[in-house]
């Protein structure tokens, strides 16, 4: 059997991340509310892509990779941290975007621009089918000049890359002994692609077995999560030599607070950047992590999470969204 530790990684981020306790919106919520601070991975701006990617830029640079492809939104966290990713290794960046090209330049596509990663925009109602052969017509125009391209699927999620958040809980796990803290009984994350998730799970399958990890969509329906993320569990499980599998029916995901469509703010998701604002002066965003934060509230309510129970909200970045949609969240 292996750890992470055993496969090949480059440092990027600044881990350990802190645990914080959530004082004051604990009190309100009647539960023991912790927040994992991924959004201080530091490396190209933070958030939860950097554990991924410490995995995924080991194998690029393995092959000797010279250009980076991948894909996202508009305001993709994880397309910039490739963005990043690419300029510290001396590499180029190419970033099939869902979107239309935009008016300005704001948030994520600031940092993208920044970065000077190279932007193909996809009509929205087109992506699905043209992303992947635009990412490969990507890296056969790198083959052609010469370079080796690296193709990182939409938000790294491959399961590689979850072994990022399986570490995530092997961090947690020593924090929390080293605090004299028992496991959590609930772990919250935002879901987009499902590689945290996947991570997540199968580190609490083996260190914290007794914990249940659910997932608030941010895109998808729950079905196409459970099936995505049981998979990339079990695939991760066979890299590692673990003799853990899970089955889509185990796979909590919350498919009720993605609003209109991912990328899009909810009322619900902007309430909850705003509620965390004044209870602890800490900036969600309205893309993943307020949306995800909206759906915790929702279970608390419906005790879905019992009163009393602990629970670790994995805060995986994102403010870079904040200022883009400045309007929607102002209620302009
Ligand atoms: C801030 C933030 N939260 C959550 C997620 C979702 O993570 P995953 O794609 O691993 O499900 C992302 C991914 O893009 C993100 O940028």
């Amino acid at each position: 059997m292996k750890t992470p530790a055993d496969f090949p990684t480059v440092p990027l981020g600044f881990l350990p991340t802190p645990i914080e306790p959530l004082g004051r919106l604990s009190a309100e919520l009647g539960i023991d509310l912790a927040i994992k601070r991924d959004d201080f991975t530091g490396f190209g701006g933070g958030g939860n892509k950097v554990r991924k990617l410490e995995f995924l830029m080991a194998e690029a640079l393995a092959i000797g990779a010279g250009v980076l492809i991948t894909t996202g939104g508009h305001q993709s966290n994880h397309a910039r941290m490739v963005a990043a990713a690419a300029r510290k290794f001396g590499m180029e960046a190419v970033l099939v975007l869902r979107g239309n090209p935009p008016t300005a330049y704001q948030g994520n596509l600031l940092l993208d621009r920044l970065f000077g990663a190279t932007l193909e925009f996809l009509e929205p109602t087109e992506y699905f089918t043209l992303v992947e052969p635009r990412m490969a017509a990507h890296a056969e125009a790198a083959r052609a000049a010469g370079k080796v391209p690296y193709v990182i699927p939409l938000g790294g999620a491959t399961p590689t890359g979850a072994l990022g958040y399986v570490r995530a809980v092997e961090e947690m796990d020593a924090q929390l002994k080293a605090a004299a803290l028992p496991p959590p009984d609930v772990v919250v994350a935002p879901t987009g692609s499902g590689g945290t998730l996947a991570g997540l799970k199968l580190g609490a399958l083996r260190h914290w077995p007794g914990t249940r990890v659910i997932g608030v969509s941010v895109s998808r329906d729950k079905a196409w999560f459970q099936d995505r993320i049981a998979q990339m569990v079990n695939a991760a499980a066979e890299l590692l030599e673990w003799p853990e599998r899970t089955a889509p029916a185990d796979i909590e995901v919350d498919d009720g607070h993605v609003g209109t469509a991912y990328g899009v703010p909810s009322p619900g998701g902007n309430a909850a950047v705003s509620r965390l604002g004044l209870t602890e002066g800490l900036l969600l965003d309205p893309v993943y992590t307020g949306k995800a934060m909206h759906g915790l509230f929702d279970m608390v309510a419906s005790g879905v999470i019992p009163q009393k129970a602990s629970v670790i909200f994995v805060h995986c970045g994102g403010s870079p969204a904040l200022y883009p949609f400045s309007d929607s969240l102002l209620g302009a």
